[in-house]
C-alpha cells in the first residue's frame, strides 16, 4: 500500500542512524530521491506536498538502505559522486572523490588561467575517476590535460567519465614514467597520491572496505609515491612550473621538508576549509 513520504523519509534516517551512518538524514533524502528520480530539493518538496511512495519504490528503496546500512559507500549505491561542477560515475575498484580535493584543485586551475600561453598543460598523476583532470579540463577549457591511471579498475571509470573532454588525453600507466613526450613542457602537475601510512587503516568502513587500497596506502610514512611524484614532476614540469599535491593532516612540514631536499622552489602548506594542513604546492627551480 503507498506510504507518505515523510514517514518513509523519518524511518529510513533512523535505519541509518542505528547503523552509525554518519549523516543518516542527508543520506536518507539523497537515497529515497534517488530512487523517485528527484533531486534532494525536489525530494523535499515532494515531502511537503504530502506525496506517496508506491509498493514498488519501497521495496527498492529498502534493498539500498540494507546495503547503505552495512556501510557501502552512498556514492556505490547511488552510482555518481558530485565533484566541483561535475558528476562523476564511481562504483568498486575507483576512489571515490573527496569534498576536500575540489579545494586542491583550484591552485591548479588558478595557475592555468594565469599562465598567458594559449594552450596551458596540465598532469594529474593518479587521476582516480577522473575528478581533477576533467574538472581542469572543463574549467579550462583551452587547456591541454593528461592524467594517468595504474589501476586497471579506475582506469576504466576515469575513461567513461573523461570520454567527451577533447582536450584531456587518458593513459593506462605507472605515474612514475607517464608522458616523456611532455618533459620539460608542463606548467602544472596535480596529484592526490595515496598517502594513508600502512599502519594507519582508515576508521570508517567506507573507506577500509571500499576504497582499493593502492588509492589509499603509501608506505610506512605514507610518502612513498610522494616521493616518486616530486622526482617525476620536476622532469614533467617547465623551470617555474607549479606542483601541487594533496595529503593528509599532518603531513605538510614533511613534505615540505622532502620537496626542499629535492630542490623545489617555496614549498608552502595550505589548510581547507576545516584549517587542516590538506596541499602543498611548489615551484619546479
Ligand atoms: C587517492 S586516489 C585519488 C584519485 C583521484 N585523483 C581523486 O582525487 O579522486 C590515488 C589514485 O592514484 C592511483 N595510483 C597509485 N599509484 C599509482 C601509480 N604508481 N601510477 C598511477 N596511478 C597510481 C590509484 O590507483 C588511485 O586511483
Amino acid at each position: 500500500m503507498p506510504a507518505p513520504l515523510a514517514a518513509r523519509l523519518r524511518a529510513t534516517a533512523q535505519q541509518l542512524a542505528d547503523a552509525g551512518v554518519p549523516d543518516p538524514g542527508v543520506d536518507a533524502e539523497l537515497l529515497l530521491g534517488h530512487v523517485l528520480g528527484l533531486g534532494r530539493g525536489e525530494l523535499q518538496a515532494a515531502v511537503i506536498r504530502g506525496q506517496e511512495i508506491s509498493d514498488a519504490d519501497a521495496e527498492r528503496l529498502d534493498a539500498l538502505v540494507a546495503r547503505r546500512a552495512a556501510r557501502e559507500p552512498l556514492q556505490h549505491l547511488t552510482g555518481v559522486a558530485p565533484f566541483r561542477h561535475l558528476e562523476l560515475a564511481v562504483g568498486p575498484g575507483v576512489f571515490v572523490p573527496r569534498p576536500e580535493t575540489e579545494a586542491v584543485v583550484q591552485f591548479a586551475i588558478d595557475a592555468l588561467i594565469e599562465n598567458p600561453a594559449p594552450a596551458p598543460v596540465a598532469v594529474d598523476l593518479g587521476t582516480g575517476s577522473g575528478a581533477i583532470a576533467l574538472a581542469m579540463a572543463t574549467e579550462v577549457p583551452y587547456a591541454r590535460v593528461y592524467a594517468v591511471e595504474r589501476s586497471a579498475d579506475a582506469y576504466a571509470w576515469a575513461s567513461r567519465n573523461t570520454a567527451d573532454a577533447d582536450n584531456l588525453t587518458l593513459v593506462h600507466g605507472d605515474l612514475a614514467t607517464a608522458f616523456d613526450e611532455l618533459r620539460g613542457a608542463v606548467d602544472v602537475v596535480i596529484s592526490n597520491p595515496p598517502y594513508v601510512p600502512d599502519d594507519a587503516v582508515p576508521r570508517d568502513p567506507e573507506v577500509r572496505m571500499h576504497d582499493p587500497a593502492q588509492a589509499l596506502y603509501g608506505g610506512p610514512d605514507g610518502l612513498d609515491v610522494v616521493r616518486v611524484i616530486s622526482r617525476r614532476a620536476q622532469e614533467l614540469l617547465r623551470p617555474g612550473g607549479l606542483l601541487v599535491l594533496e595529503h593528509g593532516e599532518l603531513q605538510g612540514a614533511d613534505i615540505r621538508a622532502l620537496l626542499a631536499a629535492d630542490g623545489w622552489r617555496a614549498p608552502a602548506t595550505h589548510e581547507d576549509l576545516t584549517r587542516r594542513d590538506r596541499a602543498t604546492t611548489a615551484l619546479r627551480p
